[in-house]
């Protein structure tokens, strides 16, 4: 059969919720709806989700709750295994939501790649990570995709997810899709490249308020595609080309890489120039045009800012191109760290107490509030240069009780968070997590070292950062 044509230049518009008929026109069962026979053994679920992480197991849950009928995937056992006896491993996601779609069977896990043939539309989420030396390592997407590759039926739609460069979908999912088939995208399978938007943690994040930007290979993908979608969220955002869609990812993130950058150079400035950043931006945030607020921190951290950015660097460099204010972003929040021990070195000075065997306390190992995600965490950073000094540093975390060995974390892998109150000569609060928003640190007589100007209650030695 010919190539169809690929999808036209398709302005930017919303798409209106699916209905139950439209959805099954795509070919799409609804559970619950009379058409769940379950005789069928190969279309047993509408949707599977590869790689149950902080993206895709809150996207099976998001479609379970819907009625459609989810099967998740995981290559490491324990998740699936995990989430079949309805447990969560996520702490912002709670048993009951997975046991409630596992009990009444729209979600099923597993680690069997030989179940994605049961299921109409494939999505991938998993991880897109740097190598060591700062270049894009798909070998995730690779393969995963080389094992769907032999179970990839005519008519099945996949979707990759991931984060990254533009061109990934079209470039390297597709030929190993193909290859590994024997079909062809646009005509025996669709291929569609749709960026995940999850704010993990953030109570007033909805999945179903969130508008899904969509790409498909051909007109008839994108078509798939955002019927697919439109089961889960209020609004699909339709684009030309999986390039767009994956280079709209990618412009978000460095937006908000460099809009951080921003502010952490002015919090830098503003503090020697003895100005409160923090009163400067909530001033700034009053102009009801023109502008929008970003906060310092200590660093970045997470899957996405500090990485996805230099995916775009990376893929630049074939055109020919330097991408300067997107890695001078990246340089200075890399830097943000430093400015951290600078102050904590500033605290314990004006204490009269060198680096070297003083005891830090560390508030905060995830690298935002309220998670339990630590990777990429600058609270890492800050930790192993505080000890690469001489001092002796502990953390607590209520939700990283230990630290996992990780990228950038190898000298203090495996420690335990300690119990508080904690006895130190200096606290550097690092993550804003809500348990400490609670503390009185009025009566502290060692210095505190906030770099998230939550601590209202404050000692006499108080040291932004
Ligand atoms: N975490 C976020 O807030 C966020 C937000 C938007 C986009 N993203 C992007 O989504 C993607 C996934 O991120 P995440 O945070 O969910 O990662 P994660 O590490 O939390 O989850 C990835 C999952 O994939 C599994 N996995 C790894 N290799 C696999 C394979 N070959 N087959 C099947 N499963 C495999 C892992 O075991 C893990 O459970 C990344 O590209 C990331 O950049 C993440």
């Amino acid at each position: 059969m010919a190539m169809e044509a690929r999808a036209p230049t398709i302005p930017v518009e919303s798409h209106k919720r699916m209905e139950t008929h439209d959805f099954k026109r795509a070919g799409l069962r609804v559970v619950g709806t009379g058409d769940d026979d379950g005789t069928s053994s190969s279309r047993n679920y509408d949707v599977a989700v590869v790689g149950l992480g902080y993206v895709g197991l809150p996207l099976c849950l998001a479609f379970a709750k819907k009625g459609v009928s989810v099967l998740g995937v995981d290559t490491d056992p324990e998740k699936p295994k995990a989430l079949q006896a309805g447990q969560s491993y996520i702490r912002h996601i709670d048993d009951q939501a997975i046991s409630a779609v596992v009990s009444n069977r729209r979600f099923t896990a597993t680690d069997d790649f030989a179940r994605l043939s049961e299921a109409e539309a494939i999505l991938i989420c998993v991880p897109t990570p740097l190598t060591a030396n700062r270049v894009p390592d798909l070998s995730y997407v690779e393969s995963t995709v080389k094992s769907i590759a032999p179970h990839l039926r005519h008519g099945q739609l996949i979707v990759l997810e991931s984060t990254t460069y533009p061109g990934t979908t079209d470039e390297v999912v597709r030929p190993l899709l193909e290859e590994g088939s024997g079909l062809c995208a646009g005509t025996d399978f669709y291929l569609a490249y749709s960026p995940e938007r999850e704010d993990p943690g953030n109570p007033k994040s909805n999945f179903e308020n969130v508008p899904k930007v969509v790409g498909g290979y051909s007109a008839t993908c994108l078509e798939r595609a955002k019927v697919l979608y439109g089961r889960i969220v209020a609004e699909v955002v339709p684009v030309s080309s999986c390039r767009i869609a994956e280079a709209t990812k990618l412009m978000e993130n460095i937006f908000r890489s460099v809009n951080i950058a921003l502010v952490n150079e002015l919090k830098v400035i503003y503090s020697r120039m003895g100005i409160d950043v923090w009163e400067v931006i909530r001033a700034a945030a009053t102009k009801p045009f023109g502008y929008m607020p970003f906060y310092p921190g200590p660093g970045l951290g997470g899957h996405c800012i500090p990485i996805d950015p230099f995916y775009l660097t990376w893929k630049a460099l074939e055109y020919g191109h330097h991408t300067r204010l997107i890695e001078l972003a990246g340089e200075i929040n890399t830097a943000m760290p430093e400015y951290v021990v600078s102050r904590v070195i500033d605290a314990l000075n004006d204490a009269g107490k060198p680096v070297k065997g003083s005891r830090i306390l560390v508030l905060g190992i995830a690298y935002k509030a309220d998670v339990d995600d630590d990777r990429e965490s600058p609270s890492y950073a800050i930790m192993q240069s505080l000890e690469q000094r001489g001092a002796e540093v502990f953390y607590n975390d209520p939700h990283v009780p230990k630290i996992k060995e990780g990228r950038s974390n190898h000298a203090i892998a495996g420690r335990d968070s300690v119990d508080l109150p904690y006895e130190a000569d200096v606290v550097v609060l690092c993550t804003g997590h809500r348990e400490y928003l609670e503390i009185d640190f009025s009566r502290m007589e060692v210095p505190l070292v906030d770099c998230r100007n939550v601590v209202h209650m404050r000692p006499q030695a108080y040291y932004a950062a």
